[in-house]
This record gives C-alpha cells, structure tokens and sequence, in this order.
C-alpha cells in the first residue's frame, strides 16, 4: 500500500516507443508527472504546454527533469497515437500507455480520476475527464510535490528548482 503517490513497484507501462519501462527505468531522474489523454480539447493542452515550458526553463538552468505523459484513455492511445501527439505538441514529454489494469494500477497510486463519460463533440463519442494535477517524484521514486492545473508557470518553477537543485 502507498502512502503517498509515487513510482510503485507494479509501476508497468509502455512508452511511446513501444518499450516497456518499469520504475527502476527512472531511478536516479526527478519525473514530473502528469495524466490526460491525447484527445483532450483544453485541459490537457493547456497543461502540457505550461509544463513543457516550465521543463525548458529548468534545462536552460541546467536542472534536469523527465516529463512524463500518463493516458486515462489507453484503448485509443496506443503509443503510436501519443508519439504523434506528443512530437507535434509536446517534444519534451514521453507518453505512457498500457492494458487497461495497468493503468488503472498507475492512477489508483497516484490517486487520479478519470472516468470516462459520453461527449457528443468527440469524434468517438466519449471524453475522460480526469485530475489535472502535475506531481513531481524525487530520483528514489518518492513523492516531492504536486501542482495543480490552477498554478501558474513561473511558482511551479519556483517550487521544483528549489526541490531539485543541489
Ligand atoms: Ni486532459
């Protein structure tokens, strides 16, 4: 049982690649992560995009992170559909996917929601409204922070330098 969120060690996905990747994959990194899915009209853009920039600013300090991009929506987005999205949009960010328990697994220890509901302006015909919290995992795999979609660029910043510089 987790007691905070954090890179479990059921964590088992697929990158955007096609790999598998497990915690250990990241071990040593401070991740920044962040769940939506790829057809996502607003929140998920928004989002990635302040995050992105965020996660330049942090390289042009010299602070490394590894963004990552967990589906809520793994039946559509297969890691070719999140490659496509995230290299057009979002080049910093690997996309994660995986069965349907595995992500469940993923977002139960990160206690996201996302149900998945009817939405007659979706081309499939459903959307998956879902938490749009970014959190932030130290290089042990250990919960640091969290950041709500509410917090602008320049505190999220603020608050990982601070977290991860020396
Ligand atoms: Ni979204």
């Amino acid at each position: 049982m987790v007691t905070k969120p954090g890179l479990s060690a059921t964590f088992s996905l697929t990158d955007h690649h096609g790999n598998g990747v497990t915690a250990e994959d990241f071990s040593g990194l401070n991740v920044l992560i962040y769940f939506g899915f790829t057809h996502c009209r607003v929140v998920c853009p928004r989002s990635l995009a302040k995050l992105s920039s965020v996660v330049r600013g942090l390289d042009d300090a010299g602070l490394k992170i590894k963004p990552l991009y967990v589906t809520v929506d793994p039946e559509r987005d297969t890691p070719e559909v999140m490659k496509d999205y995230l290299k057009q949009n979002h080049p910093q960010f690997t996309g994660l996917t995986g069965s349907v328990e595995a992500i469940e697994r993923v977002k139960q220890d990160f206690r996201v929601f996302a149900l998945r509901k009817e939405d007659p302006e979706d081309p499939d015909g459903y959307a998956v409204p879902h938490t749009a919290i970014a959190y932030l995992i130290g290089p042990d795999g250990i919960y640091l922070d969290h950041f709500p979609d509410s917090m602008d660029e320049d505190r999220i910043f603020r608050r990982i330098e601070q977290l991860i510089a020396g």
